[in-house]
């Protein structure tokens, strides 16, 4: 497969410009590769609140999931600085969850600054399989 990260970070540079973040002023975009080749994006939306903020990663995630996305390759997350900027620990858990062991990349405005594997960002995870193991005494 052609390395899919420079037309990912361009998509989520796009969706990055719908960011809703008049509290943080911090504009984040994502994108994310289902297994079947589709780009599917999210931006950051805050809310007076504050803790009912949701990321652009969560956002790109449901939205690929309700449209009836299940397989996904990679993710990009695109944010104006020059430090890469990783998802938080929230959308970590749920990528994983959905995703696997995706391809995170991440980059501004003018390049990728950083790639890894979710499984090195969320070493350990807790997830489905935990319950469906028998209780231990
Ligand atoms: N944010 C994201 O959308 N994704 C990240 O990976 C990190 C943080 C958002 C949440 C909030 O709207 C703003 O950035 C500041 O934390």
């Amino acid at each position: 497969m052609p390395d899919p990260a420079a037309d990912l970070l361009a998509a989520a540079a796009r969706a990055r410009e719908f960011a809703v973040a008049p509290f943080s002023n911090f504009q984040v975009g994502a994108a994310l590769l289902t297994a079947d080749g589709q780009i599917v994006t999210g931006c950051n939306v805050e809310n007076a609140t504050y803790g009912l903020t949701v990321c652009a990663e969560r956002i790109a995630l449901f939205k690929a999931l309700s449209d009836g996305h299940r397989r996904f390759t990679h993710v990009a997350v695109v944010a104006a600085t020059d430090e890469p900027t990783p998802p938080c620990g929230a959308c970590r858990q749920l990528l994983w969850e959905f995703g696997g062991d995706l391809e995170v990349i991440l980059g501004n405005l003018q390049r990728e600054t950083g790639r890894h594997k979710l499984s090195a960002l969320f070493p350990h995870p807790f997830d489905m399989r935990f319950l469906t193991q028998p209780e231990g005494k």
